[in-house]
């Protein structure tokens, strides 16, 4: 991290980043810019805002609660269209839905956990957004987003009726273990293969267990084709999201769940 002159940054900026950051630093003479040099790749961020934005939206907190940036950037990688349907099927305290309906209303979210305590929260999160939207005045339609309380292994959903997922798995460290990983996330990447749409379906993964998820994807190939991979530090933690594009496999709808 290193602070710059104003001035000076507005000399190597775009026209339309030069409006943007006067709007938000017009009293200001210098600003904050991150480079992340990766390789011979260089991503440079630059604050637009004074206040940190990674708890926007999210009121009540869990023990793995994803920061509304990450969220962000997850569902920008998946590039959601216009009446898309993006499901998290293990949304926590739901910072991807969350994140998906504030920012792409155009599209329908539906989200969902096994733990009650997860989807409670992920309710109250909601309820609070629109109390917020209510005391600001503006004219509220609700949010384009469902929690559902469901096991991934087993989700109501019809098959290839989704067309993105994006969701943030156990790591296998405040959340389940490395060990049921090896069972839990092959079941996951053969379930969210049923539900996503052969062809044109693609999901965003973030976990840390990358050993167990690559073994995973390795025996779920002819579903699941990866197409970017995004390295992610989430609190201190080397953590990796992945950009999967579903094939044309078809997959054999399951009705163990009626
Ligand atoms: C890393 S956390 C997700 C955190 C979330 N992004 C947030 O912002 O709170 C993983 C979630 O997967 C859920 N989970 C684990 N096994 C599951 C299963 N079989 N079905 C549905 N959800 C599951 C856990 O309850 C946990 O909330």
């Amino acid at each position: 991290m290193l602070r710059c002159d104003l001035q000076d940054l507005t000399l190597l900026l775009p026209s339309t980043y030069k409006a943007e950051l006067f709007k938000h630093h017009h009293n200001v003479l210098s600003v904050q810019v991150l480079l992340n040099i990766h390789n011979n790749e260089v991503v440079v961020g630059i604050a637009l805002t004074e206040e940190s934005l990674h708890r926007r939206n999210i009121t009540h907190f869990g023990p793995t609660t994803l920061r509304s940036t990450l969220a962000y950037g997850m569902l920008r990688l998946c590039d959601p269209q216009p009446t898309d349907i993006i499901v998290d099927p293990m949304c926590g305290t739901g910072a991807i839905p969350i994140e998906g309906a504030m920012e792409w209303p155009g599209c329908f979210h539906i989200a969902g956990d096994n733990n009650p305590q997860a989807v409670k929260r992920a309710a109250s999160n909601i309820c609070s957004l629109l109390k917020k939207n209510e005391n600001k005045g503006s004219a509220s339609l609700g949010v384009p987003l469902d929690i559902v309380q469901w096991d991934i292994c087993n989700l109501p959903l019809r098959t290839g009726s989704v067309d993105v997922i994006v969701t943030d798995m156990p790591f296998g460290k405040r959340i389940g273990s490395k060990k049921k990983n090896w069972d839990l996330y092959p079941a996951c990447l053969m379930e969210m293969g049923r539900i996503c749409t052969p062809g044109t379906g693609r999901a965003v993964l973030l976990t840390q267990d990358k050993k167990c998820f690559a073994k995973a994807l390795s025996r779920l190939g002819h579903i699941w084709r990866k197409n970017h991979t995004v390295w992610v530090n989430v609190g201190g933690l080397h953590a990796a999201v992945y950009l999967l594009k579903r094939t044309w496999e078809r997959v054999e709808e399951k009705r163990s769940f009626w």
